[in-house]
């Protein structure tokens, strides 16, 4: 099978680029950028991503000139088209004008792979350096007001770089100039989902030869399909599939797991129920920290458990994992998503098994979209395919525990001076009495929520007026927007409730979780909305006298590539009025809940989760 690497210079989009190579039908992996040319000698062509730094540092990182002398195309993009230019004796010096966001581009020349765009393209540049002159050999392709060498070509060395992205969506010409490379290359456009079926099926079974897989299944997408692979090429009497419920699962999770997967004929799912020994293990706690140690070591332990009550001789047994291609690269953009999810399957003694080869992983080479068609293709149903990504603790990290009151030592001045800030939009305001999770540079913090309401700005203007406020005041690390109850005089009055994790709470949780769920499927906006925690805060809203009347739910849809930073969803008013309207019939009216909010913090400041 043909291959084209790309060379990742710490670019959030080097993942993209191999994902868009895929998708033109040739196989595509990601180097790091140092990465020796004698390393890429198998490879078709060669990509150099983007990357954060300048080429001009002394730390910038280089690459291995040999790569050059390979004699196959290369294509670089925006870091890899300075970095051309410098490695090969041109030269790049600072631009006088910054280029982030649209341009338009000028080309002087389409032919190779400039060959059928427009002699006028809108592009995607994000970037300070520019290249001032082109090395020998070069000619100019294009060029923008801002930047007069856009586009550069050694035809015959088959050499091309530009400074735009074609990788994104928002440079329309792109995709015909990544498929002008792939032909440039001349590699064999064979490698489909299809393909890639079949060559997993019969890699499975040669490594695992006469050995069982013993696989985990959490219910999302990634564990769901390499199960099914794993069925598929040794049949359901050798493969071991345990699903642990381990209480904060949606609701009727278990249920349609076990129906959807029965539905296409997969019989080998076990279950073993652990809510109980969830909630012992967790009754009384309160610190989200000790929460999450307590869940993901006792998961551990049952993982133990099972494997002893099994017998799993490691002779005779694998263990299966749902990892995907992402996970095991080590990137710019994925090193720190991995130190913020601490995944059950990334312990000491998994690793371990990993070295000694038994550890089998059907979906290490692919990226979530082609998970997806995998599953698609396996006959795994659309509502199991497209589900979003749910965390290992489940609702745990979403039902927010307390043992008193806790508040900022200034609350009376600090209130006043976020009164008066938010005065000048007609809005109100109060500080929650708990903190949640969130993340500034590289720290996470434990801060306090604060709620504007009073008046409901378009969304634009809720944007603005949350990031304003998490700059400027120190103690809040979260802004919502209050939506139940409507009349100002509720928020006034917000008491807080000690309670745990326990069984009543967390079925109302799931109950509101279900009617969110159901409503995003319904609305058509379940694919827009990368996920959507429904979170609740022990917070009674508008009680009189102090008494209980209910806790307060969250909603707090995000948009997100990979987790590392979100926005909130703008959802459409009317239909965000319709899931209020739901909400309250079946949890105000029935005094489940009594305030309704909507999380308009963006990532950073604040994380997805609360906890
Ligand atoms: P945050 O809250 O840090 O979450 O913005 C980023 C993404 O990671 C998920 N997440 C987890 N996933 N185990 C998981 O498998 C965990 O402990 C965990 N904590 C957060 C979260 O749902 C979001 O998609």
């Amino acid at each position: 099978m043909d291959k084209i690497a790309v060379l990742d210079f710490g670019g959030q989009y080097a993942h993209l680029i191999a994902n868009r190579i895929r998708r033109l039908g040739v196989f595509s992996e990601i180097k790091d950028g140092t990465v020796g040319a004698d390393e890429l000698r198998e490879y078709k062509g060669v990509i150099l991503s983007g990357g954060p730094a300048s080429v001009r540092s002394e730390s910038a990182v280089r690459i291995d000139p040999g790569v050059y002398e390979l004699g196959v195309p290369i294509l670089g993009i925006c870091y890899g088209h300075q970095l051309t230019a410098i490695t090969l004796g041109g030269e790049v010096s600072p631009g006088e004008v910054p280029e982030y966001g649209p341009a338009d581009v000028e080309f002087n020349e389409r032919k190779a792979i400039f060959e059928g765009i427009n002699e006028k393209e809108n592009v995607w540049m994000s970037h300070f350096d520019n290249v001032s002159t082109v090395p020998e050999g070069f000619e100019i392709v294009g060029k923008t007001k801002d930047s007069p060498i856009t586009a550069m070509a050694n035809y015959d060395r088959k050499i091309f770089t530009v400074q735009f992205h074609p990788e994104v969506t928002h440079t329309p010409c792109g995709n015909t100039i990544l498929e002008n490379f792939v032909k440039e290359t001349g590699a064999t456009r064979d490698w489909s989902i299809d393909t890639y079926i079949e060559d997993i099926v019969a890699e499975i079974k040669e490594k695992a030869g006469d050995r069982k897989v013993f696989l985990m299944i959490s219910g999302g997408v990634d564990s769901t399909v390499a199960f099914m692979l794993l069925d598929k090429a040794l049949g359901q009497e050798n493969v071991y599939g345990l699903f642990v419920d381990i209480g904060f699962m949606r609701k009727n999770e278990r249920e349609e797991v076990e129906a959807a997967l029965k539905g296409i004929g997969v019989e080998n799912l076990h279950v073993y129920d652990a809510s109980k020994e969830y909630f012992e293990a967790l009754a009384g706690v309160v610190e989200p920290e000790k929460k999450r140690e307590i869940i993901g070591n006792l998961f551990l332990d049952i993982q133990a458990k099972v494997s002893d009550d099994l017998n799993l001789n490691p002779d005779k047994w694998m263990l299966g994992q749902g990892t995907i291609y992402p996970d095991t690269i080590e990137t710019g953009t994925t090193a720190h998503a991995d130190k913020i999810k601490t995944h059950h399957n990334q312990v000491d003694k998994i690793k371990k098994l990993t070295e000694q080869g038994k550890v089998i992983e059907p979906l290490n080479q692919l990226y979530k979209d082609e998970v997806r068609m995998v599953g698609e293709k396996l006959g795994l149903n659309e509502k199991m395919v497209w589900r979003h990504p749910f965390p290992g603790p489940g609702l745990a990290v979403r039902c927010l525990c307390s043992d008193g009151e806790d508040k900022p030592a200034n609350l009376d001045d600090l209130e006043m001076r976020m009164g008066e800030f938010v005065a000048e939009v007609g809005m109100k305001t109060k500080v929650v009495p708990i903190k949640s999770v969130g993340v500034q540079g590289d720290e996470r913090t434990y801060r306090h929520p604060a709620i504007v309401y009073g008046k409901r700005l378009e969304w634009e203007g809720l944007n603005k007026l949350s990031t304003q406020m998490t700059n400027q005041f120190s103690d809040i690390n979260r802004v919502l927007l209050g939506l139940w109850p409507q009349a100002d005089a509720g928020f006034e009055s917000l008491h807080i409730q000690n309670t745990d994790l326990n069984p009543g709470r967390i079925s109302v949780l799931q109950e509101a979780d279900k009617i969110v769920m159901d409503y995003l499927l319904e609305a058509k906006i379940d694919r827009d909305i990368w996920q959507f925690p429904t979170v609740m805060i022990p917070i009674n809203v508008g009680s009189q006298n102090g008494e209980p009347n209910g806790e307060s739910i969250v909603l707090r849809p995000v948009c997100s590539e990979e987790a590392m930073t979100a926005n909130f969803y703008r959802m459409d008013f009317a239909v965000l009025d319709e899931l209020i309207d739901r909400l309250k019939k079946a949890l105000v009216d029935t005094g489940k809940i009594s305030g309704i909010f909507y999380d308009i913090t963006n990532k950073p400041p604040g994380t997805i989760e609360w906890e």
